[in-house]
């Protein structure tokens, strides 16, 4: 039987398989590559003169370098879900970076010799936006939605002998975007060559229908794409465990376009957070005894539930998501995906406890799924922000009708073998939820996706709670997400059919890293003339919480499979309150700055979610020159559940968390009346037998001395990519961080690495993220170093004028 997949016709007519043996190479075109921004009406002919275009190195973001001005994408918007009554302009919304326009890029492509029946595929893991893709001048595809994974077929565009030159035009047109969507190939494109049959792009798809403590049945689907009348074939595959060792195999005659494969791994390793064991599939396409294809699959072996009354459940264990939402940007490094960023992030989440990720609001890079496998998360992947109705002018909206099932399409099929994937979220708040059509459409998407994976389910994060009952969306979710609802979730329950719900987006509390304000109150909507929020963690929008509200209704309904917070990081645009207010130009939601460096809220979440270290920590900071004889509330994120307060070694009163009490009361350990005099605060936390359990202590600071610099690691992989996250603390002379120290640091770089970029998470800050100096917020910012590909030692140094120096060595190895 004729099983010839996506061959061309030339191919078709190709009917005996080349000599050469093991045929597959994946190259990363990350090199070679030309960018010019602007319209270009020859860019792709491959006679034109790009020798002048700039150099660059994929991934690539174009914008990320600014400069910022607040007219980039400037919107006159009023913003609904913030309750808005009259539109206003926004100035930061999307960043404030040129985004908006064309960008080309062009490179010469050498293509390994095909044969006659070999193929060439370009897979893009996303291009931002309106890819179009150009082989010798020839449109070879076109895919609008910046954030997915597109591949196409290139062997109809092929010189017969070369040089190819391949060109990419992509434009981003304005008010598309709620937030900073980054421009350009913003993250990788492979070359991916086979010679004859072989496993096609997203080729296998891996399931575990059974687990039990004694074995798990494992089903491997392959599809195989052979030149028309090839025979013979046979799809072998070898199950390995995490050292390699052989588990079971199976060995199946290929006879249509895919091959099913059944396996049995006795006393199976179970993939969870907490241990994320993983498998690999290793399969082989053999004529005979040569080597056609060969495959890899890796995958986990994890079973799930979501049932009425008790929520989640993961391997038999009920638990709650402790989820972040995160944005794609990654702070100064903008939106070129670099592995050692992600890895820096989930390293920093891991720490806090955090298990669960929801890729706001659209497909993540395939290296955040594999890191997630591998450090151990469970991933909410996200779709879309919009469907039919617009949220912004030029987006989603607009290619809703053509592309939705094409765009879901790839999205399970790139995603569906990773263990780390838990369910696929159709939507974010999108305002078909207040239509009568609403329902029927949720239906559609979520049907799509059960087509391509009906073994996850499918959730929207859902925030019109009347609409989502009166029309009847929130009845059609596998899994009813709401965000922002903690306090109608009993009203919620009464009336969903699944008996379970989720909070997909909850929280939203605004602060600054660093920055307190006085006095000391709850507030919604609150703005400063400085453009900061107040880091006591009590403000919200008018629509949000603090986090202790959402707490109480996780902790007191069992129905609540958990939260997902908004969000981990601060990202590029959104700087809610201050949307109209420039120079604001990024979120102050994030439970870490822009630059990745903890807020105390950070500290929060930890003391409630990290259940295997201690947490104590105090704040505010204790130097207020001028604040002498005035109240100054002070807060303790711990997990004991008390501590008591010194003040010059006064007693303030031991505190205890009352799990009745209202939520601040029931999650932190607060000191409303305490009076600033300079010295030092030092809290003793006592655990539940009223043992001691640990102390801390903040001193005010003298005058700024020195400058300390620390790593988040100080042994990097030569590998031209990994990264250094340096945090700078301006100190005094006995290393007390100076709170309000606002220099400029100045980074010099030399040896076996460079400089990168730099961050100080102040979202008000003009300052380019790309050159080494920039003033310290809050006494402190982070240098970003890159290694190079040549081992040896790394110099960084920092210098300030009227402060000593900071030095650090860092080492790069193979
Ligand atoms: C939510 C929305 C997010 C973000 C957040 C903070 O309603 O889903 O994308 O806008 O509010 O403003």
């Amino acid at each position: 039987m004729p099983f010839a997949k996506p061959f061309t016709a030339a191919l078709l007519l190709a009917a005996s398989l080349p000599a050469a043996a093991q045929s597959r190479q994946e190259t990363l075109l990350t090199t070679n590559w030309k960018f010019t921004k602007g319209e270009q009406p020859n860019g792709a002919r491959p006679e034109l003169n790009d020798a002048k275009w700039q150099t660059v190195r994929i991934p690539h973001d174009w914008a990320i370098s600014g400069p910022f001005n607040g007219k980039n994408d400037q919107q006159a918007v009023k913003i609904e879900q913030n309750n808005e009554k009259e539109a206003t302009l926004k100035s930061g919304r999307t960043g404030g970076l040129p985004f908006v326009g064309v960008g080309w890029y062009r490179r010469p492509l050498a293509v390994p010799a095909l044969g006659k029946s070999g193929q060439a595929v370009l897979l893009f893991d996303g291009a931002m936006s309106n890819a179009r893709v150009y082989v010798n001048g020839k449109e070879a595809m076109f895919w609008p939605y910046g954030y997915n994974s597109f591949s196409v077929d290139i062997t109809p565009y092929l010189r017969a002998s070369g040089p190819n030159t391949l060109a990419v035009r992509l434009e981003n047109f304005p008010e598309a975007s709620r937030w900073y969507p980054g421009a350009g190939l913003y993250r990788n494109v492979h070359l991916i060559t086979t010679k004859g049959a072989h496993v096609p792009v997203w080729g296998t798809y891996l399931t575990t229908p059974t687990i039990t403590a004694e074995a798990a049945t494992v089903q491997l689907r392959t599809q195989v794409a052979a030149p028309a009348g090839t025979t013979s074939l046979t799809l072998r595959t070898e199950l390995r465990d995490a050292s390699g060792r052989v588990v079971a195999t199976a060995t199946t005659p290929v006879t249509g376009a895919e091959v099913e494969q059944n396996f049995e791994v006795k006393s199976p390793q179970l993939w969870s957070p907490e241990t994320p064991v993983l498998y690999r599939a290793e399969s082989k396409l053999l004529a005979g005894p040569a080597v056609r294809d060969t495959y890899q699959t890796p995958f986990g072996i994890r079973s799930f539930k979501f049932e009425k009354g008790t929520g989640f459940s993961l391997n038999g264990q009920p638990r709650k998501f402790k989820g972040v939402c995160n944005h794609h940007d990654l702070g100064p490094l903008g939106t070129a995906v670099n592995v050692a960023a992600l890895r820096h992030q989930l390293v920093l989440l891991k720490d806090m406890g955090c298990d669960a990720i929801r890729t706001a609001h659209n497909m993540p890079a395939p290296e955040l799924m594999t890191l997630c496998d591998e450090l151990g998360f469970m991933v909410m992947v996200e779709s879309f922000d919009e469907w039919k109705s617009p949220k912004v002018k030029n987006g989603y909206s607009q290619y809703f009708d053509q592309w939705v099932e094409k765009d879901l399409v790839n999205m399970v099929h790139r995603d569906r073998n990773h263990p780390s994937a838990i369910m696929w979220s159709i939507g974010n708040e999108v305002p078909d939820q207040s239509t009568p059509e609403g329902p029927a459409l949720a239906r559609r998407l979520q049907d799509i996706v059960h087509r391509e994976d009906p073994t996850r389910p499918v959730t929207a994060g859902m925030d019109r709670f009347d609409d989502d009952f009166k029309y009847g969306f929130a009845a059609v979710l596998d899994v009813p997400g709401f965000n922002y609802k903690p306090l109608r979730y009993p009203e919620a329950i009464a009336k969903l059919p699944q008996g379970f719900l989720l909070g997909t987006e909850t929280a939203s509390t605004v602060s600054s890293r660093g920055v307190y304000k006085f006095p000391v109150v709850l507030a919604k909507d609150k703005k400063y003339p400085d453009n900061q929020c107040s880091s006591y963690d009590l403000e919200a929008c008018n629509w949000s919480q603090t986090p202790d509200i959402e707490f109480t209704a996780q902790d007191d309904y069992p129905y609540v499979a958990g939260e997902f917070v908004w969000t981990g990081f601060d990202y590029l645009g959104e700087p809610t309150p201050y949307d109209a207010q420039w120079p604001s130009h990024s979120s102050y939601f994030g439970i870490l700055d822009l630059a990745s460096q903890p807020k105390d809220r950070y500290y929060l979440y930890r003391a409630r979610w990290n259940t295997t270290k201690p947490t104590l920590h105090l704040l505010p900071h204790w130097t207020w020159p001028g604040r002498e004889g005035q109240v100054t509330p002070v807060f303790c994120y711990t997990n004991a559940p008390s501590a008591e307060l010194f003040v010059n070694g006064k007693s303030q009163g031991r505190q205890t968390k009352i799990p009745t009490a209202d939520p601040q009361t029931r999650y932190r350990l607060e000191w409303h009346d305490v009076v600033y005099q300079p010295g030092a605060i030092k809290v003793v936390a006592y655990d539940a037998q009223g043992k001691e359990a640990g102390t801390e202590e903040v001193r005010t600071a003298g005058a700024p001395d020195h400058i300390r610099l620390v790593a988040d690691h100080t042994r990097l992989a030569a590998d031209g990519e990994d990264l250094a996250y340096v945090t700078a603390r301006v100190e005094d002379a006995q290393g007390n961080r100076c709170p309000e120290a606002t220099q400029q640091l100045h980074f010099a770089v030399s040896g076996a690495g460079r400089f990168r970029a730099i961050g100080n998470g102040d979202a008000t800050c003009l300052e380019p993220f790309q050159l080494p100096r920039m003033h310290a917020f809050q006494g402190q910012l982070v240098a970003i170093v890159q290694a190079g590909e040549t081992p040896g030692a790394v110099q960084v140094k920092a210098t300030a004028t009227g402060l000593k120096e900071g030095t650090l060595r860092l080492t790069t190895a193979k």
